[in-house]
């Protein structure tokens, strides 16, 4: 797993080397004409895990940027869903491995309703490569821990960049050049967080010793505060609740005291003094705080006892150094449980059983 954080740097620049052409974006292996994917009028995003965090990220850039009516679907659920799926309608299956079974039959649910589906995978020949009508690839190399990492930071890679591709096919007044500037930079952005590990090293020590804990972000942080508490589930077994952080007073906070820490996720400018507020809430109950924001941000560390400070970058690219910054929070509060982390117990790297 660490490794495989690692990575990302690389896996990153890999996921959009060759697709950004003098600010242009093309995809080599998208079979869907300009034509096809202009008529699509609605997006339906699916995926398990991981891969459904991504899908939550996904919606939101296709909803904000292009403007298409975007949601996302737990592939385990989707088949049991009557959902509004017509010929108009593109599914997005996203799957690591291509063989988790439940975004297959997700596919093959949207298929017997006419729908067409592009896959966003990272192995070349697997199941849904062959069931989907048409796949872009991550190209990260193989994952091997059963943790999933430097495919979701490509995932999101492939997400933004057709995002950005179908806000131009719909003539959207975004400025293109400029996230696509910020993506580019993404790569150094997240080597400097790596500057920071003895720091999460000493943070994990401190609250490894604790067994729940809040993941809490609003819009886009929402999605990292998701991913990251997955990890920290997957590898230290402790439990870590996500909540969007303006759900607190609706019932979760009845939960928070002394014997809880709560992480935030505090990298989106747009709802940052939101959840500050939402963070005095829960340290008002006597729960720690650790906050992840970016560098120069003003106000959070009167409320957060430990700070991890992270690059800055425009919103929408926001979950890649808050996410890359959780994984290594849950890989260190791991280490110092000494637990298996590229084998975590009870969990499988692809699940191809319902
Ligand atoms: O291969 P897939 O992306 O379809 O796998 C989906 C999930 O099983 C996977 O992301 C799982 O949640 C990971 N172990 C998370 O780290």
């Amino acid at each position: 797993m660490y490794k495989e954080i690692i990575e990302q740097p690389l896996t990153i620049h890999k996921a959009y080397f060759g697709r950004i052409l003098d600010n242009k974006i093309a995809f080599e292996t998208l079979s869907f004409s300009k034509a096809d994917l202009k008529k699509f009028k609605n997006i339906i995003i699916v995926g398990c895990g991981t891969s459904w965090h991504a899908a939550s990220f996904g919606a939101l850039m296709l909803q904000e940027i292009a403007q298409i009516p975007t949601t996302f679907e737990i592939a385990s659920e989707f088949r049991f869903k009557n959902l509004f799926i017509t010929e108009e309608t593109l599914v997005i299956a996203i799957s690591q491995s291509g063989e988790t079974l439940d975004t297959i039959a997700a596919v093959r649910a949207a298929k017997d309703k006419k729908g067409k589906v592009l896959g966003i995978c990272n192995v070349q020949n697997s199941l849904l490569t062959r069931e989907a009508d048409s796949c872009l690839f991550l190209d990260a190399g193989p994952e091997l821990s059963v943790c999933s990492t430097k495919a979701f930071t490509s995932q999101i890679t492939v997400l933004t960049l057709f995002s950005l591709y179908m806000a131009e096919l719909k003539n959207r007044a975004v400025d293109v050049e400029k996230i696509l500037f910020e993506l580019q930079k993404i790569p150094q952005k997240i080597k400097l967080i790596f500057k920071s590990i003895d720091h999460i090293k000493k943070i994990a020590k401190k609250y490894q010793k604790f067994e729940h804990f809040f993941f809490l972000g609003r819009h886009y942080m929402y999605t990292t505060a998701m991913e990251a508490a997955l990890k920290l589930k997957e590898i230290s077994y402790l439990n870590a609740n996500a909540y969007p952080a303006g759900e607190m007073k609706h019932g979760p906070l009845a939960l928070a005291g002394d014997h809880l820490a709560t992480v935030g996720f505090c990298a989106n400018e747009k709802t940052y003094d939101k959840t500050l507020s939402n963070l005095i809430e829960v340290k008002a109950r006597g729960s720690l705080i650790l906050a992840l924001a970016p560098e120069n941000a003003k106000g959070i560390q009167d409320i957060a006892d430990d700070i991890i400070w992270l690059p800055k970058t425009i919103d929408e690219l926001s979950v890649f150094p808050s996410t890359v910054a959780g994984q290594l929070l849950a890989y260190f509060i791991a280490k110092e449980r000494k637990t298996d982390i590229d084998k975590p117990r009870n969990l499988a790297k692809s699940v191809t059983v319902e």
